[in-house]
């Protein structure tokens, strides 16, 4: 397996970067895209290992996906027009998002589908997509209980459902979501507050979906069978791959950035309130809606000290992804700072909480860990001078791309295994650190 070696901080640096294209957008453009009718024009499309899983997942369920000048075109089919033959199996790879999303459009499948994963995907949970579906009518069966791989067979007399989603968990709202739109009658979800880009995607296409924001909820009502047209699309920049930058600007001295044309949705910028309590001064300007999402350029300068924080778990789901790089900069705070509610950090792409502990400790951060908390004892004059060796992660790309941005701010050697893992969402992660100035 390919490691990265790092044995030198980065140098400081003045720089304006694009980062891929967002990785929860680009799944569902392609989603929502084979149920619509015509030839849809996706652009920014990143390659990642998540996006060609998706679009291999798609093809096999009959969709043309092609390539031309690096835009993606797709033919949509309508609502339920997948055309396959029997006994299809599909590989969602390392991609949570794209397999829990697919099952919400295979509700009304005529034979049975399987959906395996890899060794990551198959730890994760699929109850929580599995109980909505069935009650729309689709059946199940998996070999684990919970887990990949398992098969579904659809129904041909679905019902919609009136559906209360706890966790805050998007990808499970999406594919009931999803699921709704190939049901007739009315479909209601009450969803605790979590990203909305699938709401928004289908606001943009008008098709016939109300919202009412409540306080801690979503209500969302979907009326299903409604055929829509093919669209045009452009997947704006990740703000997720966008913070590992800002923090290897944040804790790099004398350093300054600009990244351009990101997502600022704002149930994803729970990573930037919360640096920004810390006493970061992260700025958005050149605020504009694209295709129904909120776009805009990131400005970040690097940043002396760092206040501890009392995390509010409001903002737990709008910055679910970023934790890693959240504990980070806690470890530099000045204090120690406390994170609650966050039991579903360990059913991501690895046990992130435990595995974030574990690697806290190893660079001699003290850290409390409870089963879904964590305290961080941060040290404003944290370095590294020892040898770090940072393996068996689930080949999490996130834990790859934390760890690479940590040897860069905090010094020592660090060897860090699996290097290919980072590709599953940001394949330019390391072309970028080069442009930022970092000689490999
Ligand atoms: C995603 C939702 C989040 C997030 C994942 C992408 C999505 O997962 O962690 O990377 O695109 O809907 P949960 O919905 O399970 O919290």
């Amino acid at each position: 397996m390919a490691r990265i070696v790092i044995k030198k901080k980065i140098k400081n640096f003045n720089k304006i970067i694009n980062v891929d294209g967002d990785k929860s957008l680009s799944i569902r453009s392609l989603l929502i895209g084979s149920q619509s009718y015509g030839l849809c024009k996706i652009k920014n499309l990143p390659k990642s290992g998540d996006i060609l899983s998706t679009i291999n997942g798609l093809k096999k369920l009959g969709i043309k996906i092609f390539f031309k000048n690096n835009i993606c075109y797709l033919h949509g089919c309508g609502l339920n027009g997948f055309n396959y033959k029997k006994n299809i199996s599909i590989n969602a790879g390392n991609s949570g998002t794209f397999a829990r999303l697919i099952l919400g459009l295979l509700v009304k499948s005529p034979y049975k589908i399987k959906i395996s994963g890899d060794k990551s995907l198959s730890r994760r949970d699929f109850q929580r997509v599995i109980n909505p579906l069935e009650q729309f009518g689709a059946k199940f069966k998996s070999t684990k209980k919970n887990n990949l791989p398992l098969k579904i067979l659809g129904s041909e007399f679905l019902k919609p459902i009136n559906y209360f989603e706890k966790r805050g968990s998007a990808q499970c709202k999406s594919a009931i979501i999803l699921a709704a739109l190939n049901t007739p009658g009315k479909t209601v979800i009450n969803a605790k507050k979590s990203r909305n880009h699938t709401e928004l995607f289908l606001k943009y296409l008008n098709l016939p979906l109300k919202i009412k924001n409540k306080k801690k909820i979503d209500e969302i009502e979907i009326i299903g069978e409604n055929q829509f047209k093919s669209f045009n699309y452009k997947i704006p920049g990740d703000i997720s791959s966008s913070s590992f930058f800002i923090v290897l600007t944040l804790l790099t001295k004398n350093s300054k950035l600009k990244i351009k044309d990101v997502n600022v949705n704002p149930t994803r910028i729970g990573f930037i309130k919360i640096v920004n309590k810390m006493g970061a001064n992260v700025k958005f300007i050149n605020k504009r809606n694209i295709c129904g999402e909120q776009l805009a350029d990131i400005c970040v300068n690097s940043q002396k000290k760092f206040k501890p924080i009392n995390c509010p778990v409001e903002l737990n789901s709008n910055a679910i992804d970023e934790f890693l790089l959240i504990f980070l900069l806690a470890s530099r705070a000045s204090g120690i700072s406390s994170f609650k509610r966050l039991e579903e950090l360990n059913k991501k792409e690895s046990p992130r909480l435990k595995l974030a502990s574990k690697i806290l400790k190893k660079i001699g951060v003290k850290v409390k860990l409870g089963a879904g908390s964590i305290k961080i004892f941060g040290n404003p004059e944290l370095s590294i001078n020892k040898k770090i060796f940072i393996n068996n992660y689930y080949k999490d790309h996130r834990i790859f791309m934390t760890s690479v941005i940590a040897a860069l701010c905090l010094g020592g050697k660090w060897i860090i295994e699996d290097m290919e893992s980072h590709k599953s969402s940001f394949p330019s992660f390391l072309k970028i650190l080069r442009k930022v100035g970092y000689k490999f």
